[in-house]
C-alpha cells in the first residue's frame, strides 16, 4: 500500500498517484495535518499537505521504516523542507469587503478581480493588471513586479496585460528588491514544516506585551510584513478582517496554511502600499519596519492606512540597553559580511551556529528538564527554542545572517515616530527589542 503523507512540488507526483488517493490521504492525514489537498495540473498531480503537528514527522519515518515502499514523494526530507506554491481548489474568493482593501500600489485606484482567486488578476481602472496566483493578490509596484515575476512566475507574464504593466518600469530600489529575494529563499526554502501554533501563541507577548491578540476582536486589521503568517494566524481568529502584507513569497506559506475566509494575503511594498488609506482599525508590524533602507519614512507610509482614532503597534530591533545575549545573537559584526554570502555559504554558517547552540544550550537546556531543574534550564538564552524540529532552528540563526538591511531603533527615535500620536507608549519588550504603541489622533 502506497500512503501518500507529503508535500509535493509541481510534477513530483504522477498520474498514478489519483487512483484511490482521497482514501489513503484522509487515513494518513488523521491528527496529523491539518490539510491535505489534491489537484491536477497539467499532466501531473500536486499534493500539499499543510502539517499540523510535528508528529507528523515521526509518523511518516516510521511508516518507511516499516515499509520503504509505503512513502511515495519528496517528504520528509532529511533536512530541509520546502514550502510549495498554493493552488488547491479550496482556496476560496474572499469576501467583497476584504477585496474592497485593496488598490493599485501605483495610483491608489479600486481594483476589480477578473477570474478566480486561483489565477486570477486584479485589474484598474487605468488597465494596470496584478496578477493573482495561488491565492495571493501580487501588488507590488510594477517596478519591483517585473523583477519578481521572471524570477518566480515567468509564464505570468505571458500574459499581455500583465506584461504591459510591468514594460517600461523604472528600476526598483535595489535594497528593497535584495530583501524580496532574501526573504523569498527564507520563507519558501526554508519554510517551517509544521504549525507550531503553540509555540506561536506563547512568544506573541514577546513582540506585543500587554496585547493579547483578543483586543483585536472584530476589528478590520494590517500586519504589515506578515511572512509566514504566524501572527496573523493569531490576530485572524479573532479579527473581523485581516490582511497579511508582505514583500516575498512568505504570503503564499500564510495562505497555504490559513485557508480562513476572513484573512487575505498580499504581496506588496510597504512603501507603496496596495491598499486603501484610511480603510483600517488597527495595524500591527512585528520585526519589519528595521529591514527596510529609512524605518521611519517606513513608518509613515504605512500609518496612513488606519483610520483617525485606530491603533499602531510595532515592533522592532534595539541593541543599546538590551539583554546581553540578545545583542550578542545579533551577530552585529558577522551580519554585513553574512548577507552577501551566497545561500549555500549562508545555509553551512547558519548551521554551524545551529550546531553549536544545540551543544551548548539546547542540549543541555533538555538535559536539566529531564532531571526536573526547568527553572534552571529557563535561564538559558534562547531555551524556548530546545525542543523546536532542527529546521526551525536553523531558521532563527539562518535570520540573523540573510537581511539585507538591518536598522537598530532606540526609545528616543520611536518616541519622534509617534510623536503625533495619541496614547503613546514605548516598552522595553524584556531586554529583547522595542514594542511602540499609539492611536492615530481623531481631528
Ligand atoms: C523578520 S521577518 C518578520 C516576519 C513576521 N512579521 C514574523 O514576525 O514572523 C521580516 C519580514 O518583513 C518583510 N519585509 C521587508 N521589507 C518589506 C517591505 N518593503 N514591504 C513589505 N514587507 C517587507 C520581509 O519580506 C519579511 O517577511
Amino acid at each position: 500500500m502506497r500512503t501518500l503523507v507529503f508535500e509535493a512540488d509541481r510534477g513530483t507526483c504522477a498520474r498514478d498517484c489519483l487512483d484511490g488517493e482521497p482514501e489513503r490521504a484522509r487515513g494518513a492525514r488523521e491528527g496529523l495535518a491539518s490539510e491535505i489537498s489534491r489537484e491536477v495540473v497539467g499532466r501531473s498531480v500536486e499534493m500539499t499537505a499543510v502539517w499540523a503537528t510535528p508528529r507528523v514527522g515521526t509518523a511518516v519515518r516510521a511508516a518507511r521504516a516499516a515499509d520503504p515502499r509505503a512513502i511515495d514523494g519528496r517528504f520528509p526530507r532529511p533536512f530541509l523542507y520546502r514550502a510549495a506554491v498554493p493552488t488547491a481548489s479550496t482556496i476560496a474568493d474572499p469576501p467583497a469587503a476584504l477585496l474592497d482593501l485593496l488598490a493599485c500600489p501605483l495610483s491608489g485606484e479600486p481594483l476589480r478581480l477578473e477570474g478566480d482567486m486561483r489565477r486570477g488578476r486584479l485589474v484598474s481602472p487605468a488597465g494596470r493588471a496584478y496578477p493573482v496566483i495561488g491565492g495571493v493578490p501580487r501588488l507590488l509596484p510594477p517596478d519591483l513586479l517585473g523583477p519578481f515575476l521572471e524570477r518566480a512566475f515567468p509564464d505570468v507574464l505571458d500574459d499581455p496585460a500583465v506584461a504591459e504593466t510591468v514594460a517600461g518600469a523604472a528600476p526598483p530600489d535595489a535594497a528593497v528588491l535584495e530583501t524580496l529575494v532574501a526573504y523569498d529563499y527564507q520563507h519558501v526554502e526554508l519554510a517551517d514544516a509544521v504549525l507550531p501554533v503553540d509555540e506561536w501563541r506563547a512568544t506573541w507577548s514577546r513582540f506585543q506585551p500587554g496585547i493579547e491578540p483578543r483586543a483585536f476582536a472584530g476589528q478590520t486589521v494590517l500586519e504589515v510584513g506578515c511572512g509566514e503568517g504566524r501572527h496573523a494566524w493569531l490576530v485572524g481568529e479573532q479579527a473581523g478582517g485581516l490582511v497579511g502584507l508582505d514583500l516575498s513569497r512568505g504570503v503564499e506559506v500564510a495562505r497555504q496554511r490559513d485557508r480562513r475566509r476572513n484573512t487575505l494575503y498580499v504581496q506588496g511594498d510597504l512603501h507603496r502600499p496596495p491598499l486603501r488609506p484610511g480603510a483600517f482599525d488597527a495595524l500591527y508590524s512585528n520585526g519589519v519596519l528595521h529591514h527596510t533602507p529609512d524605518p521611519r519614512a517606513a513608518f509613515d507610509a504605512v500609518t496612513p492606512l488606519v483610520r483617525p482614532g485606530g491603533r499602531v503597534f510595532v515592533w522592532v530591533y534595539g541593541l543599546d540597553g538590551m539583554a546581553w545575549w540578545y545583542r550578542a545573537s545579533h551577530l552585529t559584526w558577522l551580519r554585513p559580511l553574512s548577507n552577501r554570502l551566497p545561500r549555500p555559504a549562508q545555509v553551512a554558517l547558519a548551521a554551524a551556529g545551529t550546531a553549536a547552540l544545540e551543544a551548548g544550550v539546547w542540549l543541555p537546556a533538555r538535559a536539566l528538564r529531564r532531571v526536573g531543574l526547568d527553572h534552571v534550564a529557563e535561564r538559558l538564552p534562547f531555551a524556548d527554542a530546545a525542543d523546536r524540529p532542527l529546521q526551525a532552528k536553523l531558521r532563527r540563526v539562518f535570520d540573523r545572517l540573510n537581511p539585507p538591511v538591518t536598522h537598530y531603533l532606540d526609545a528616543d527615535a520611536l518616541r519622534g515616530w509617534f510623536a503625533a500620536f495619541d496614547d503613546v507608549a514605548i516598552v522595553d519588550a524584556a531586554g529583547q527589542g522595542w514594542s511602540a504603541r499609539g492611536r492615530v489622533p481623531t481631528p
